[in-house]
């Protein structure tokens, strides 16, 4: 196989090297005289302290937080003996070489944006697991047939722009020109944001990366669900991802004065969007994929007035990108029904929509022998219902996913919890992955 490297000069990225320290990324603990686990576990909490958010944990995609959470990752990069550099569409990357420069290389990568109101390992986890396993690799001295890089990408959750997996298809070279119009709730559109982030637009290109560059994709996550406590297990092996899509929905009615308007008169966009926010739930739980409402906004938004609009989100995921089809079909039926019924009108604008991807039967295999390694002698295969930069990234090369315990499955919330033991082991696990795919080549 033939690879490109990222090589100075080559106008591709924007090389970097780590800033001097800063007081307020500064571990506050010397790294010899903790734990491995402990080790990660700080560096995930000294993650989440880069918050736009006083009060609860939210970084979003090309923000003041996002460029200082690549300015600590980058500085992590370094001290593992990568060299760095910020890619075209604000990703933060990192690489050492195989046994020989310019070789394929294996990505190993999470997220560092969230949601809002975020714990501190939904993407981040990963991303410190990939650098500690960086780390160890370059000190084992072992050689690599193939060079190893590492990514923390800048949006997976689509909190700012809507549309998800922002940094991971620029990677993959599934960039869509029209997301440059997508408007974050402070009305900046994100061509704006990219110039603001010092990002040029017109570039984004240069961030894809060519199947011929790649030899694999391996992701670390935790599962954001309870499977694996359940059946007491520290890590698991990810078989395949649900498909997705993503929905405004907008209900228009009529405004009208909440005590002279008898109800045979009203259009209430609220009630109606109820009805339907209803019956999506019951649509998902009688079928086979998943729904959630988890955005609502009412105008005018007062007490005494008939709710004349309603704009809410809708989340649909499934096993099969059939099934997820099948229930959007049922739900545009029921608003269909509604909006007649009520005389009020529904329109519904997509914002992302994500394939179901499985993981490479190899990587299953190479993931499965990483878990073994570090101690389970027969690992735990789980489907994942929640999205990852894996999706994207399995259209330009091969993916696989390990799954990482979390505290009663809570995950997209403060209380977001992993023990020290269980990153440590995911640590041993990855590591072990990666050498036994370099056994495969
Ligand atoms: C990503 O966290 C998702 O929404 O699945
Ligand atoms: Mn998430
Ligand atoms: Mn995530």
């Amino acid at each position: 196989m033939s690879g490109e490297t990222p090589s100075e000069g080559s106008g591709r990225r924007r090389e970097e090297r780590a800033q001097p320290s800063a007081e307020r990324v500064r571990s506050r603990a010397r790294p010899e005289t903790m734990s491995m686990g402990e080790k990660l576990m700080r560096r995930c909490d000294e993650l989440a302290e880069l918050s736009s958010d006083p009060d609860r944990l939210t970084r979003v995609y090309l923000s003041l937080e996002h460029a200082r959470a690549n300015e600590l990752v980058s500085r992590w990069m370094v001290d593992a003996g990568m060299r760095t550099w910020c890619d075209a569409a604000g990703n933060q990357c990192g690489r050492i070489e195989g046994d020989r420069p310019g070789l394929p290389a294996v990505i190993l990568a999470s997220h560092v944006d969230t949601v809002p109101g975020a714990g501190k390992y939904d993407g981040m986890l990963g991303v410190v697991l990939a650098i500690e396993v960086v780390a160890r690799l370059r000190t084992s001295g072992r050689p690599l047939p193939f060079a190893v890089e590492v990514v923390a990408f800048g949006d997976e959750e689509g909190t700012r722009f809507g549309a998800a997996l922002l940094g991971s298809r620029a990677v993959a070279g599934t960039w869509d020109d029209e997301w440059w119009a997508l408007r974050d709730a402070d009305g900046i559109s994100l061509a704006d944001a990219f110039a603001g982030f010092g990002l040029d637009p017109g570039r984004v290109g240069e961030a894809a990366r060519l199947p011929g560059e790649l030899v694999a994709y391996l992701e670390a996550h935790i599962e954001q669900g309870p499977r694996l406590e359940t059946a007491d297990r520290a890590l698991g092996v990810v078989s395949a991802i649900a498909g997705a899509r993503r929905f405004v929905i907008d209900v228009v009615g009529e405004a009208r004065h909440a005590g002279g308007t008898p109800y045979e008169r009203r259009r209430d966009a609220l009630v109606a969007a109820s009805e339907v926010v209803v019956a999506i739930e019951r649509l998902a739980r009688d079928g086979a994929g998943i729904a959630t409402v988890g955005h609502l906004s009412v105008e005018p938004g007062a007490v005494n007035v008939v709710p004349g609009r309603v704009e809410f989100s809708l989340d649909i995921r499934a096993e099969s990108d059939d099934e997820r089809d099948t229930l959007w079909a049922a739900i545009q039926a029921t608003t269909a029904e509604v909006g007649h019924r009520r005389d009020v009108g529904f329109t519904s604008t997509q914002t992302h929509a994500a394939e179901a991807v499985r993981c490479a039967d190899w990587l299953r295999d190479v993931v499965t022998a990483g878990i073994r390694e570090a101690g389970d002698a027969d690992p735990l295969v789980l489907f994942s219902p929640a999205g990852h930069d894996a999706m994207a990234m399995a259209s330009v090369t091969d993916v696989g996913m390990l799954f990482v315990r979390c505290r009663d499955g809570i995950s997209h919330h403060p209380d977001e919890e992993v023990r020290a033991d269980d990153a440590a082991a995911a640590a041993d696990a990855l590591e072990a992955a990666v050498l036994a795919l370099a056994d495969q080549l």
